[in-house]
């Protein structure tokens, strides 16, 4: 039997003390890392994962919103041997192609909640998300609009963590000592009705009230400087906030009136996990194009795309041809083992008929989440689909929320025995929904 990390007599078995050694993490709080160190996972099954102890543990978050079909997927792993053995890397420069891109392209396409002429590949959601700003600018130049360049973002949203992508996202943290945001990305308000609704405003009023100052704000910077508002359909990271009713028909209307194009990030939202397809279909986005990653590989291989209506397609290939190239684009676009993997898991979700498994599912999820809403540290219980949050408050009257810098998600209070189990509960959930 192979040793675990936990086994004594295992040549490297502190992998705590490597980890610290050597690894810096991705949105981690480095310093308490110093002295907490890694959860160390050693293997997954199903819904399940194993630290190297053997002790077990629900992956709530399906990782980071993105394990869709679970761990150890046989026939995904057999796809993924067969086209590294067939085909283990292929690029997309220079008109180079390959069978599973363009399968996963024309699949991607039909899929789509919007009218799609193309599909580009990416590593990541942020790449996604760079790649529609890179587009829009491109874009935007070459239909001769040359000041249109601002892109509109929400407080909250997250969008990736690249210099133009954690520009977008908008989390103060995000930012801070890293210089950002760039020049050129403004933040409207984000849509949180409970937290910030007024006494006995409707959801409708509220959603007015935001419209009329995102339409404010584009007013004041120019209706001709701005290109695109993103948006994520429910805002992930920054607390699964649900938008109230109305909220998008009047952000569209406003859009619609300055001719600015709507990126739906549906990064977290896409494949199913709102219980249709996409989030835009669940709250009636009809966006220009749709940024997608995560469940896209249900997680099993690094993906991203995002897809490409024909009016920004055809001013791309002008353009192109005054360039020489449309010169963007990255090694692993497309890569052959992502797409493999890609069409294997969306014709998994097809066969099980994913969508339909959500919304049976979703009623439970709902009831069992909703139960909690009555704990002193719960404001707010909220979800949709499969996407859901406990929003944990130090004052429940006031909705007032605990200082960040004190990690009450992360560190459940010391409660009696039934009351900690809830608060464990709830504090895992809200913490890591704090996360990408
Ligand atoms: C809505 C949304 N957009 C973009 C991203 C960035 O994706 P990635 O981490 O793959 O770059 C995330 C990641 O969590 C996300 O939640």
């Amino acid at each position: 039997m192979r040793p675990t990390c936990g086994d004594p007599m295992h040549p490297i078995s502190n992998f705590a003390a490597r980890d610290i050694e050597a690894l810096l993490h991705p949105t981690t709080n480095l310093l308490a890392h110093r002295s907490a160190g890694p959860l160390v996972l050693e293997r997954a099954e199903g819904i399940y994962v194993f630290d190297g102890a053997g002790k077990r543990y629900i992956e709530g978050l399906a990782g980071l919103w993105c394990t869709g079909l679970g761990y150890g997927n046989a026939e995904i792993v057999e796809t993924a041997r067969e086209q590294m053995s067939r085909l283990s890397f292929a690029h997309l420069f220079g008109g180079r192609s390959h069978e599973p891109a363009i399968e996963l392209a024309e699949k991607i396409k039909a899929l789509s909640p919007v009218p799609t002429s193309k599909v580009f590949f990416t590593n990541s959601g942020s790449e996604a998300n760079d790649t529609q700003i890179r587009i829009a600018w491109y874009y935007n130049n070459a239909r001769g609009q040359p000041k249109r360049k601002k892109i509109i973002a929400r407080h909250r949203a997250y969008h990736g963590t690249t210099v133009a992508t954690a520009s977008l996202s908008g989390l103060a943290v995000f930012h801070a000592d890293f210089d950002l945001p760039m020049a050129r990305v403004l933040h409207t308000d984000c849509p949180h009705y409970w937290k910030d609704g007024q006494d006995g405003e409707s959801e409708e009023a509220y959603a007015s009230r935001l419209a009329m100052s995102l339409e404010e704000l584009i007013e004041r910077e120019g209706p001709d400087t701005i290109a695109a508002f993103i948006a994520e359909p429910v805002m992930g990271a920054g607390g699964v906030l649900i938008p109230p009713a109305t909220y998008f028909e009047k952000v569209q209307a406003v859009l619609a009136r300055h001719d600015i194009a709507f990126i739906a990030d549906e990064v977290i939202c896409g494949f199913a996990r709102t219980g249709n397809w996409w989030g835009s279909q669940t709250f009636g986005i009809q966006p220009s194009t749709i940024t997608m990653a995560k469940a896209i590989t249900s997680a099993y291989v690094p993906m991203g795309a995002l897809t490409v209506p024909e009016n920004v397609y055809e001013a791309l290939v002008e353009a192109s041809g005054r360039h020489g190239v449309f010169a963007h684009g990255f090694t692993y676009s497309g890569h052959p083992l992502a797409c493999a993997v890609a069409l294997k898991t969306i014709e998994i979700y097809e066969r099980i008929k994913i969508v339909e498994h959500v919304r049976r599912v979703a009623p439970i999820f709902a009831l069992r989440l909703k139960a909690l809403a009555d704990h002193p540290l719960v404001g707010d219980a909220r979800c949709v689909g499969l996407l859901g949050a406990l929003e944990l408050v130090k004052d429940k009257r006031a909705k007032q929320s605990f200082e960040p810098k004190l990690g009450v998600g992360a560190k459940p209070p010391a409660l009696p025995r039934r009351r900690a189990c809830c608060a464990a509960r709830s504090a895992a959930t809200t913490s890591r929904c704090a996360r990408p």
